[in-house]
């Protein structure tokens, strides 16, 4: 007599079986490298907790943009770091704004590499919250107007993509009619719809120097144990007019990543944060880990969770990686 068995192993006996049977790859061309622009002269600073993620003033950022576009990525997420910060995060929408001036150099130099400006205040603001403050509250609709007047100065400079992360209510509408207006109808908004009020940003604060001065963001990012909450948002987001959606943080939120998915009918993001990537160059550095091995699987994992595009700081490795295979 022969058991009743099926033999999975069949389409896993070699490498190039099981190349055949691969239902997912990453490709280049998912990879999103963000990058952190800083207002002075030489810097080319470390970020303690994120080795080999720098801040950078624009004369240093030439070695930087030539690598990301050698290495064939696409695309780069921007954030500045402003001198001078104030109580309304004025510098976030200055006509010569860190971040804008570090547009008009990528856009001038890397014409075809896609901009992408993160549009937020929190890089920009005294207190280091994502609107206005009052009475220990951020104001949702008043800081709704500083936000529409930086992403319309983003897409003055030549951003290809606002991408905002501030998580006030209605800010997909609010920018979608400040772009309109301002001639910019073909500008997409890639919202930061789904953002979770996370310990995964910590290195991410060091880095854009945007630690809240007192409380937290849980009055406006989401809270990590709500699915449904994340539905509603994005839901809300593309009736807005939202044309990508990102799901962050990355690795502990594959599931609201394959929701999203399943949901929507746009190209899904997801931003493998500051915090996931420091976990890994901890350990990698401790030598308790294979770095290489464990971030290509990481990209495989979103990828098969449904992300059609990944927001990494190891984008120029996986990038090189893809390149040696
Ligand atoms: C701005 C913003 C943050 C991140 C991206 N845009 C920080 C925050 O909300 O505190 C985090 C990115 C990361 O951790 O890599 N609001």
């Amino acid at each position: 007599m022969s058991l009743q068995f099926k033999r999975h192993r069949r389409l896993r006996q070699s490498a190039s079986m099981r190349a055949l049977v691969r239902e997912t790859h990453v490709h280049v061309d998912d990879l999103i490298y963000p990058i952190f622009i800083a207002e002075g002269e030489n810097i080319k600073r470390e970020i303690s907790s994120m080795p080999g993620i720098y801040n950078l003033s624009i004369d240093r950022l030439k070695e930087e943009m030539d690598e990301v576009q050698s290495l064939g990525i696409k695309s780069v997420l921007l954030f500045g770091i402003p001198l001078e910060k104030d109580e309304c995060g004025t510098q976030a929408f200055h006509d010569h704004g860190i971040v804008q001036e570090g547009i008009r150099f990528i856009k001038k130099n890397y014409p075809e590499i896609v901009i992408i400006a993160d549009t937020c205040l929190c890089e920009y603001t005294s207190h280091g919250h994502c609107g206005i403050v009052e009475e220990g509250r951020v104001l949702n609709d008043e800081s709704l107007e500083l936000l529409v007047k930086t992403a319309v100065s983003q897409a003055e400079a030549g951003a290809d993509i606002i991408a905002p992360s501030n998580m006030m209510d209605g800010f997909v509408a609010a920018i979608r009619k400040g772009l309109d207006e301002a001639g910019y109808i073909d500008t997409p908004i890639m919202s930061y719809g789904v953002k979770y009020s996370s310990a995964f940003y910590g290195p991410f604060r060091e880095a854009a120097d945007s630690t809240p001065q007192f409380g937290d963001r849980k009055a406006y990012q989401m809270d990590p144990a709500n699915r449904l909450e994340a539905l509603r948002e994005a839901e809300s987001d593309a009736e807005e007019g939202a044309d990508f959606m990102i799901v962050k943080p990355g690795m502990p939120y594959l599931d609201i990543v394959r929701d999203m998915k399943n949901t929507l009918k746009m190209p899904i993001v997801i931003y493998n944060v500051s915090g996931e990537y420091s976990m890994v160059k901890a350990a990698a550095q401790n030598g308790w880990i294979d770095e290489e091995r464990i971030v290509m699987e990481m990209m495989v994992s979103m990828k098969r969770a449904g992300a059609d595009l990944i927001m990494t700081y190891f984008a120029k490795d996986v990038a090189r990686w893809l390149k040696e295979q």
